[in-house]
This record gives C-alpha cells, structure tokens and sequence, in this order.
C-alpha cells in the first residue's frame, strides 16, 4: 500500500485504540472494536521475545473473537532483528495484520535502558535503520509511533518524522509529550500539527483525548489524520462510540450509567476468562477503572485487588449494584 492507500485507509479508520501494555489485550481490544474503534493495537511485541520464540510473546498477537484486523507495534533496536520478526508476523498474521508500527516513545525505564522504546528519538541514524530494515522485509505498511522529542523543552519530532518517512515509513503516530515529561503535564497539540506540516504520510494524533469533543478538537487543530486514544479507553471503551458520533457532526451518546459500567465489566471479565482461564487477576485494573467514581467504588477497591476468577468480580458487582440501590 502506497501513501496514497494509507490516506484512504485512514479516511475508513480515523478512531484507534492505542498501543497499551498490559491492557490492549484481546479482551479488551474486542470491547473498544465493538463501540466504535476502526482498529486496535496489540499490546507492544519485543522482537527479541518473538525471536527467541516466548510463548508469552507470541500469546500478544491472537486476534480477539470477531476482530478482522489488528495493527502489531514491534519493539526493539535491532535492525536485523526487527526485520526477520516483521517477516515472521506478517506470514503468520497475512491478511489480519493491517499494518505494523514500531514502537520509539515508550519512556518507562526498562524499555530505554536497553536502547529500545523512545530512547532511539536520540539515535535518528538507528531509528531510520530500522524503519528502512523492517520495510524492506514486508509487504505491509509500516509505521513509527513517537513522542515530542526526547529531552523536555527540545521538540525533534517534525525532523524525526521526516526522517523516519524518508526511511520509508508510510504514516507516523505523534505523542504530544516529551519521553524526559513520561505522562506528567499536557500533550502538545501544536507538536501534532507541526508535524503534520513537516511530511506527506499520514499522521496520526496522540494524546489526552478523553470524549468525542476532544476527538474532534484534536482533528480542527492538528489536521491530523486520525486520533488515537489509549488512557482515556481505560474503564471507557464508550469513549470510541462518542468520538465516532462528533466526528461525524452527530450528537455524543450519553455516558453509560452505573448498571452499564457494571454490565461491561461483567462482559469484560467473561472475555478475559474464555482467553485466559479461571485466574483473571489482570481484570483488577479494569474493574477499579469501570467502576471508578460509582458510590461504593473506593470501598470495592481492597476486594478487587483480592480477586481472581469471574465469580469473584460478579461478587463485588453485585454487592457494589446492591450499595448503589436503584441508582444502578
Ligand atoms: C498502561 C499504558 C501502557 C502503554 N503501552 C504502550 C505501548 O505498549 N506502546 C506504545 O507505543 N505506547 C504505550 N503507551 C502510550 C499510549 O499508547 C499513548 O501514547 C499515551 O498514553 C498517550 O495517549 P493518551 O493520552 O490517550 O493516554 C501506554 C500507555 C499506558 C497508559
């Protein structure tokens, strides 16, 4: 697909759910897909981890029940490595891979101690190896998700983005934040739209997107081409149905109520469960994030963090629907 193909692509899939370890899992991509998301990424995968063939690893990439496509973000700093990994998942996924994305802003600490992640915002020479080693391996789109810039106050990324689309990248994914910032302050929108300015693939925008106003706010003044949404999924997959209906120029549905927040987590738990089996425990965060604000909510927190199978969260639900009475 050329640059043009991805400017169509994005014109039919302008709400993403975001890279997000240890949370875009299949559960809950399959939940977001269903309220509006036009694609889901996978949580990111270590192209070390793939290449030593983890089984954990390999787990990331299923699909989710009902989910066409799904977009891969690979991390690592291997030219080669990275290369002989995006071969390997492009043959294995074929026609479910929509595209893959190579992870350069992850800030957390034991990603860029290793070179990886958004440590190769310092390195554009390495950065551009690798976009040009893993395009010259598929036959599928690439592109490079990054932030503002590495160091805070210096904003690289309208020259890293022309660098990585001269590399050959087909569209690039900006974080309006600095990798130095992690997620403290504000994304910087104008950093959005300055690099939309600076190159001729699509961009697509990142960054505190948290309702359907916000979705189109970020559009109006970035020209992005389409928004991603990570954090403010979290506990709200509605947030996809909501930036959906504003994009379009139609009315936001309302918020879900108590009972419906209850229900998805429910569903939610039940997901996770078929994948996962009987021991759920990664649903806590989910749960906490559901129900965070509902009256009995802070009270439900030391129980959730206490369970472990489905009928374990159904318990707290319903002694959570119960408190709330016929609010729920
Ligand atoms: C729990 C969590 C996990 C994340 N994991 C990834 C990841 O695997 N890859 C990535 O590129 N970004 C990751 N991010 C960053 C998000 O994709 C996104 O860039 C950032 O949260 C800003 O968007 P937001 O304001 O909509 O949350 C993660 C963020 C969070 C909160």
């Amino acid at each position: 697909m050329g640059v043009d193909g991805m400017f169509d692509y994005f014109r039919q899939h302008r709400i993403l759910l975001a890279p997000m370890a240890g949370v875009s899992d299949e559960a809950f991509r399959a939940l977001c897909r269903e309220q509006g998301a036009d694609l889901a990424f996978t949580e990111m995968v270590s192209a070390k981890g793939l290449s030593y063939a983890n089984e954990k690893t390999h787990h990331l990439l299923r699909l989710a029940p009902g989910e066409d496509q799904v977009a891969v973000q690979l991390f690592g700093h291997e030219p080669d490595t990275m290369a002989e990994q995006a071969a390997w998942i492009e043959q294995e996924m074929g026609e479910s891979l929509a595209y893959l994305d190579v992870n350069m802003g992850c800030p957390a600490r034991k990603i860029v101690s290793k070179g990886d992640g958004s440590a190769l915002m310092k390195d554009p020479a390495l950065a551009a190896a690798i976009v040009r080693a893993v395009r010259a391996a598929v036959s599928c789109p690439v592109s490079v998700k990054f932030r503002r810039g590495w160091a805070m106050g210096e904003e690289t990324a309208p020259e890293f983005a022309r660098r990585m689309e001269n590399a050959g990248a087909c569209a690039v994914a900006v974080h309006g934040r600095f990798a130095e910032q992690l997620y403290r302050g504000s994304a910087d929108w104008g950093a959005i739209a300055r690099v939309k300015e600076a190159v001729a693939v699509p961009v697509v925008g990142n960054g505190d997107v948290r309702s359907g106003a916000d979705a189109v706010a970020m559009v109006e003044r970035t020209g992005c081409d389409a928004v991603m949404i990570a954090r403010g999924a979290e506990g709200n997959p509605w947030v996809f149905a909501q930036a959906k209906a504003a994009l379009a120029g139609e009315p936001e549905p309302p918020a879900p109520n108590a009972g419906e927040r209850v229900a998805m987590a429910r569903r939610h738990a039940r997901l996770l469960s078929e994948r996962e089996g009987k021991n759920i425990v990664r649903m806590r965060k989910h749960a906490m994030w559901y129900l965070a604000g509902l009256p009995g909510a802070s009270a439900a927190r030391a129980k959730i963090n206490a369970c472990v199978s489905v009928e374990d969260f159904d318990a707290v639900f319903d002694e959570l629907l119960a408190y709330g009475g016929s609010s729920a």
